[in-house]
């Protein structure tokens, strides 16, 4: 009954073993769907060929910070035109990433809002990545009229006053591998405690964050139920009812029956 709503599972770090590792979220972790994300042309490719593959994983496509410098306008078109692919829902990841800097801020931003503009002129929900950028990240999203469609803000990073603007924005807050680190600042588990059930979803993002106690290993989509399970903690409430919520929520954001 979980619900992993941000995965890398074309990955190559899967190349040997992905179909176990699929097989085995499904049966030993309880997972019932993924988003898979593509975030450039090698990667978009290749989320497509997975989510035609298996009838539970759907398709995130979208031009990631990190490639802005080289996105062209036949990319943007092609982003446009897979919004009619049936197993695409949602667009993304896009945003803002201040840490590594790999393509000039401006251009970021130009890519950014681009993909935005595609959102609301197909009405796909959003997928944000948000790296040290939350000010930048909000304003585009206030100015380009993001509220319109919503989306997640994958990987939150952000503390309770930005949360809420976010919440504010029609955004829900994506939670991973970070909450259940033991020797972490306690960021990521406050806001695990404070962000309204409805609008809470769960995520691995694998290969990469690994919750405790496989930090700094390969991490895997069945993994979410390690997240879940620490957010329920940390919520005082069962598994399941926080296993259902957020299954609920994804099924609302990304109109999945
Ligand atoms: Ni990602």
């Amino acid at each position: 009954m979980l619900f992993d709503t941000h995965a890398h599972l074309n990955d190559p770090k899967f190349a040997d073993d992905r179909d176990q590792v699929i097989r085995r979220a499904r049966e030993e972790f309880g997972v019932q769907t993924i988003i898979n994300v593509g975030y450039n042309r090698e990667t978009i490719r290749t989320t497509l060929e997975l989510a035609e593959a298996y009838d539970f994983i759907y398709a995130a496509v979208g031009w990631h910070p990190h490639d802005a410098k080289d996105c062209t306008e036949e990319d943007l078109a092609w982003i446009r035109e897979l919004t009619e692919h049936p197993k695409v829902v949602a667009l993304g990841e896009m945003g803002l990433d201040y840490y590594w800097d790999n393509s000039p801020r401006d251009v970021q931003a130009e890519v950014f809002r681009r993909q935005i503009a595609i959102a609301r002129e197909t009405g796909y929900p959003i997928i944000i990545h948000d790296r040290d950028a939350h000010e930048d990240v909000v304003r585009i999203l206030k100015e380009e009229g993001a509220d319109e469609v919503g989306g997640v803000m994958h990987c939150f990073g952000g503390d309770l006053a930005i949360m809420e603007e976010c919440l504010r924005l029609n955004f829900m807050i994506g939670l991973g591998g970070p909450v259940t680190f033991k020797n972490r600042a306690t960021l990521p588990k406050e806001i695990a405690r404070n962000v309204p059930l409805d609008r809470l979803l769960l995520e691995t993002d694998c290969p990469y964050l690994a919750p405790h106690p496989y930090r700094g290993k390969r991490n895997e989509t069945g993994y979410v139920r390690l997240v879940a399970e620490a957010i329920a903690e940390l919520r005082g409430i069962t598994f399941e009812e926080l296993a259902q919520a957020t299954q609920e929520n994804a099924k609302r954001l990304f109109r999945l029956p």
